[in-house]
């Protein structure tokens, strides 16, 4: 089966094509980035007209580049499309492409959840996980532990009560008037700092439980870049290095501590992180060095499936698709959808 997987949650614009003989055929993304970079976030609207003007022509290139430039109703056996979670705007531009496509082409539609794309995303590498595991979502929307028992049948362990850790760093990159997205910026400048200079606290780790609450850490760090600047030490290089590492250590902190106790909970071996946030170097070497102890090991995708793409909703819609599952002629677009009530996936199904 052939799918065509369409991503427009946010501010990337992801298109792919997955086929489940061969693998992954074409991969189109397309960050608009510079788009919103002027406002510090993502502007709705603008994310929505974005995704207007690029959707079709990056279908028609990734339909291009598997030979098929005219004649999507013979390649493409299925349209997978992000149903939500997400910005209502975008999510509609995606599900009416993508739902108007496939009947066009008379072949199923599919919404998917776009945490479970991500979810499953580093099942596009190599050496993929085997289930059960347990997941670290992090992203810009979220932060959640996932016990995940087989395909679809997620069980939500903690997450947090207020900010996303992707959406942390995003605040505090804007704190020290970096560009956005503030993740990639705030590790970039970590590397210069010093560890010592400054300790940020570990929020809720004091505490048993695997929820996560980052708006404290982030008020922390709001009064410490405050005091600096009151006593004139900001704006300077160091300084700024030094607050980007003690803030990126704190969230690090968090997660592997949290992670730990997910696999003890659950007695667990296996732990994939997925998300923007799984793109952060430090993270994923502190997850190594603290799991290695124990005899766990960390999975993750390359640095463009964590972040927001069309290949990881493909894989996850052809997944689906291949068991049966279709939409009726609705648009589904979902701006909230809790991942847990998801159906279960037919579990002889295994790419
Ligand atoms: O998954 P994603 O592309 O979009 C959402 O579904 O939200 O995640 C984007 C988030 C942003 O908050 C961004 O700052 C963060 O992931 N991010 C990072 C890194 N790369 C992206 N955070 C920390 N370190 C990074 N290297
Ligand atoms: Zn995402």
């Amino acid at each position: 089966m052939r799918v065509l997987g369409i991503e427009t949650s946010c501010d990337e614009t992801g298109v792919a094509i997955y086929d489940s003989e061969v693998g992954l055929l074409a991969d189109a993304l397309y960050s608009q980035v510079e788009v919103h970079s002027q406002y510090g976030g993502v502007v709705p609207e603008l994310a929505s007209r974005d995704h207007v003007r690029k959707l079709l022509p990056m279908i028609r290139q990734v339909l291009a580049e598997i030979g098929c430039e005219h004649e999507g109703a013979k390649c493409i056996d299925g349209i997978a499309y992000t149903a939500g979670p997400g910005l209502i705007g975008a999510l509609m531009v995606g599900g009416a492409v993508g739902r108007s496509l496939a009947y066009a082409w008379d072949v199923p539609a599919l919404g998917v959840h776009h945490m479970e794309g991500h979810l499953l995303a580093p099942m596009l590498e190599k050496n993929p996980p085997s289930c059960p595991f347990v997941a670290l979502l992090v992203s810009g929307g979220h932060t959640q532990l996932v016990s995940v028992k087989s395909i679809g049948e997620y069980e939500i362990l903690g997450e947090s009560l207020d900010d996303a850790a992707g959406e942390a760093f995003d605040k505090v990159a804007k704190m020290l008037d970096l560009d956005y997205p503030g993740g990639p910026r705030i590790a970039q400048l970590a590397e210069q700092g010093t560890h010592e200079r400054f300790t940020f606290p570990r929020p809720m780790t004091d505490r048993p439980g695997l929820d996560f609450s980052f708006s404290g850490l982030k008020t922390y760090t709001m009064n410490t870049i405050a005091a600096c600047r009151g006593e004139d030490v900001l704006p300077d290089t160091q300084t700024m290095a030094d607050i980007a590492c003690a803030f990126q250590d704190a969230v690090v902190d968090t997660l592997v501590i949290k992670c730990r106790r997910a696999l003890q909970q659950t007695d667990s071996k296996t732990l994939v992180i997925a998300g923007g946030v799984a793109a952060n170097v430090v993270l994923r070497q502190r997850l190594k060095e603290a799991l290695e102890k124990f005899g766990a090991t960390v999975f993750y995708a390359r640095n463009e499936f964590c972040t927001d793409n069309g290949a990881m909703i493909a894989y996850a819609g052809c997944l689906r698709l291949l068991a049966g599952q279709q939409d009726d002629l609705a648009i589904r677009a979902l701006p909230r959808w809790p991942m847990d009530g998801l159906p279960p996936l037919n579990s002889d199904v295994a790419l």
